[in-house]
């Protein structure tokens, strides 16, 4: 019998204890011994609750305890998870998380003291929830160079974004019906203004680089500017419109990461990427075009991924799992560089002679209802480019493209 501790009683938190409870008799074949867990930290009570049994409100009595093997970390953010992880490793447990933000933060300094403890610091939850990609990223993939990891990576976001595109609703009524279903937080700025989707394309870029990619380092803009008439050319260039966190590797040696909106094609893999659900696309340089697809979201898909980490750390008691993610901080491509084609919408006040005037040869796309404006697609710019000729015009929205 191998014994665990769980850190945190909330949606996560109790999704791994369902998990374990429910599937306990594979969960333990596969593992090669019975999984217990003997503590669950929380600040609270659960009067009534099964887990009244095994709950503790002093993490000193779990970090103490030398029959805890294994750490599950599910109280994201990162004080005082990151201190309860560091003594966890540094005791000689390893830990299983799902807190992005910790791992996009520390993620290189936890796994160095995990090696050097000789224990594992694995973190599959941490990114697209239950789809798995940590692992694919290190020990599937390892024969070749990844040229592009482009993912939508927050369900909730997502959702609001296919909500707006089925119903023609705005992005204030959809995101006020994600937040009563539980989709949206009520403070949901993590989410629509793209951090949580930077924190991921950080840890994965980071993974296929094996070194730190400083997430305060990615472009991040939000979805609160897009809007109904946004969606509606979207949809006359059989477009959808998508939260992208992506990086990509370029001829240059440089690597551009970017976390926002972009315009795709709707027959793209990622075009079909709807609701709560993640898709994460990935291109290496022997294996092409690869596509990871599934719940990125959600106490039980999270969970499964939480679980399968605790398998694999107690399958590998006593060895350090080779995860190559240096502390040395890689410097991006600068944004100025980054080149796409651009969806723009300008105030009829600027001519049509302007705008070729301005940006060349342009594609102009036409929208029955909307009066006052008009919008184009420009050839493939840099931002920097983009962003000199955008002042000579009456812009009112410019939306990246990956048309
Ligand atoms: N708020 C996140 C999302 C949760 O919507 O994807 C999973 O990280």
């Amino acid at each position: 019998m191998i014994n665990i501790a769980v850190l945190g009683y909330g949606t996560v938190g109790s999704g791994v204890v369902e998990v374990i409870n429910k599937n306990h008799a594979s969960i333990n074949k596969r593992a090669g011994q019975e999984v217990n867990i003997k503590y669950v930290l929380d600040l609270r009570d659960f009067p009534g609750d099964p887990v009244e049994k095994v709950l503790v409100h002093d993490y000193s009595v779990i970090v103490n305890d030398p029959e805890v093997k294994i750490i599950v970390e599910v109280m994201g953010g990162i004080k005082p998870a990151y201190d309860f992880t560091k003594q966890a490793l540094e005791a000689g447990k390893s830990v299983c998380t799902s807190n992005k933000e910790l791992v996009a933060a520390h993620g290189a300094e936890l796994l160095a003291i995990a090696k050097a403890n000789n224990v594992n610091f694995l973190f599959e939850a941490s990114v697209g929830g239950g789809i798995p990609i940590i692992r694919p990223l290190n020990q599937s993939l390892t024969a070749d160079e990844i040229t592009e990891i482009t993912g939508i990576l927050n369900g909730t976001t997502n959702y609001i974004l296919s909500k707006m595109t089925d119903e023609g609703k705005s992005f204030e009524e959809v995101l006020k019906r994600a937040q009563e279903k539980g989709y949206a937080e009520r403070n949901p700025e993590a989410d629509v203004e793209g951090y949580d989707a930077c924190r991921k394309i950080a840890i994965l870029t980071s993974l296929a680089l094996g070194k730190q990619v400083d997430y305060r380092d990615i472009y991040t803009e939000g979805i609160t500017k897009i809007t109904k008439t946004d969606i509606e050319y979207a949809k006359a260039l059989h477009a959808s419109i998508k939260l992208l966190g992506t990086s990509k590797w370029e001829d240059d040696g440089k690597i551009y990461s970017m976390v926002a909106p972009f315009m795709i094609d709707s027959d793209h893999p990622l075009g079909h990427v709807n609701g709560v659900f993640n898709g994460i696309f990935v291109n290496g340089n022997m294996l092409g075009d690869t596509m990871f697809y599934g719940k990125g979201a959600g106490k039980l898909p999270t969970a499964s991924a939480v679980v399968a980490d605790v398998v694999d750390a107690v399958k590998h008691q006593g060895t350090n799992i080779m995860t190559i993610w240096e502390q040395d901080k890689v410097e991006l491509g600068d944004r100025a560089n980054f080149a796409c084609r651009f969806f723009v919408r300008v105030a009829d006040t600027t001519s049509k002679e302007t705008i070729e005037k301005v940006f060349g040869e342009v594609e102009y796309v036409t929208l029955a209802d909307v009066s006052g404006e008009y919008a184009f697609l420009t050839e493939k710019l840099t931002e920097g480019a983009f962003e000199e000729k955008s002042k000579q015009v009456d812009m009112i929205m410019r939306i990246r493209t990956a048309l």
